[in-house]
């Protein structure tokens, strides 16, 4: 793993203890002073234990030299995203398409799309490097083969059929192929129509190649019902992004790293402030002894709606980054959506590649309460797909089963 870059901003103090903060591996050591504040307020946060986060480096001084401090603004209400409804129209309006699309292709023996749909379940993923994994106290599922007919792209998923005399079999293209075999994945989704026909070919069951079990890949969907294969997975290169205020020294995948560079730059220029890193990459450990936190504190129920059991997280896969405002301090996940920092982020996220996770409105669909702190890279070209055509979960974008319970 590389050194984490140094910031290239002047470094940010906190104004709380971090939410985020962590057992790292079976070890703990003081952050700071943990005070009966402190406490209490970690206890309603993502990550409820005060405690240092994995690939730390050392301590910034607590020294703020912002030449361009952004106050954060207390009572704004946050903004509800828009047209959960447009979904349900958008399925409204192309169900009979595909209805007939289906039909017409049972009529004329395709034999390709049966092919796809009765196809057996891919190999699973060969673990990177297995690892030993502390055991705690709470029931975890064991993790399952993915991509089963259970887990894949639910029949009667929505969306565009291939036009007439259109591939309806990507797997068999060489560009496909090729560009899966190297790890192109923007050449992946040109070969298959682009970011829209990509989609529609993976939700309808066309693309069976397209593994969204896959935890390298940018498009992996990982929720309740989709644990990490290796459970315990970890990405190959993690990195600090680069100027942007990391009190704690989180680190991301290298892409989503550059990714979140580019978003707090963005933030900056818009004049909507500074965005912190409050949370990037958890292994399994370290989420394992968030989960637990939670659960002591909330019991189970509380703890499911909130928190991510090891091996279900997105933070696992060093794609997710809960984002915080950061002013002359910074503030902790639920200053966000009231700042001027979260309404932005809530507006052009997608612009820089990233999504917001868990929205209100879709806990069915995620079996998270919502989190605008939360967000998930998934590139450019996904997420704007993902924003133009109003989606709400990553569950629905792929038509992948609703996920609001673990399974077992
Ligand atoms: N809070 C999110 C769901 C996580 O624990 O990954
Ligand atoms: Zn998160």
């Amino acid at each position: 793993m590389p050194v984490p870059e140094p910031s290239a901003l002047p470094p940010f103090r906190r104004a709380r203890p971090a939410m985020h903060d962590v057992v790292v591996d079976g070890t703990s050591e003081p952050a700071a002073p943990v005070t009966r504040r402190a406490l209490r307020q970690a206890r309603d946060a993502e990550t409820p234990m005060a405690t240092p986060a994995i690939f730390r480096p050392p301590p910034p001084p607590l020294v703020y030299a912002d030449p361009h401090p952004v106050p954060l603004i207390p009572g704004r209400e946050r903004r509800r995203s828009p047209a959960r409804h447009a979904r349900v129209r958008r399925f409204a309006r192309l169900a009979p398409v595909v209805a007939i699309a289906a039909a017409s292709s049972l009529v004329l023996g395709s034999a390709s799309i049966v092919t796809a749909a009765m196809a057996p379940a891919p190999a699973p993923i060969v673990a990177e490097s297995p690892r030993e994994v502390p055991t705690f106290d709470v029931t975890i599922q064991a993790p399952s083969t993915l991509m089963g007919p259970v887990l894949g792209p639910t029949a009667g998923s929505t969306g565009t059929v291939p036009a007439a005399g259109a591939v309806d079999d990507p797997c068999s293209l060489p560009a496909v192929t090729d560009a899966l075999a190297t790890g192109d994945e923007a050449a992946v989704i040109a070969a298959m129509d682009g970011p829209d026909g990509f989609r529609a070919k993976v939700a309808t069951g066309l693309a069976p190649c397209v593994r969204l079990d896959d935890p390298a890949r940018t498009w992996v969907v990982v929720d309740k019902l989709r644990p990490y294969t290796p459970v315990d997975y970890a990405p190959a290169e993690l990195a600090a992004p680069a100027s942007v205020p990391n009190v704690y020294g989180e680190v991301l995948r290298t892409d989503a790293a550059a990714a979140l560079t580019a978003l707090a730059d963005g933030a900056r220029a818009a004049g909507a402030g500074e965005l912190g890193l409050g949370s990037g990459f958890r292994s399994y450990a370290t989420q394992a002894a968030n989960y637990e936190g939670h659960v002591a504190t909330k019991g189970l129920e509380q703890a499911d709606l909130v928190s991510a059991r090891p091996g279900h997280s997105e933070h696992q896969s060093g794609l997710a980054a809960d984002v915080v405002p950061c002013a002359d301090v910074c503030g902790t996940i639920d200053d966000l959506a009231a700042s001027p920092q979260g309404a932005w982020v809530a507006e052009h996220a997608w612009e820089y590649g990233w999504i917001v996770r868990y929205e209100e409105g879709a806990t069915s669909e995620t079996g998270f309460l919502p989190e605008p702190w939360h967000l998930r890279y998934v590139g450019p070209e996904l997420a704007r797909a993902y924003h133009e055509g109003g989606w709400h979960s990553l569950e629905a974008f792929f038509g992948l089963p609703e996920a609001p319970h673990y399974d077992g």
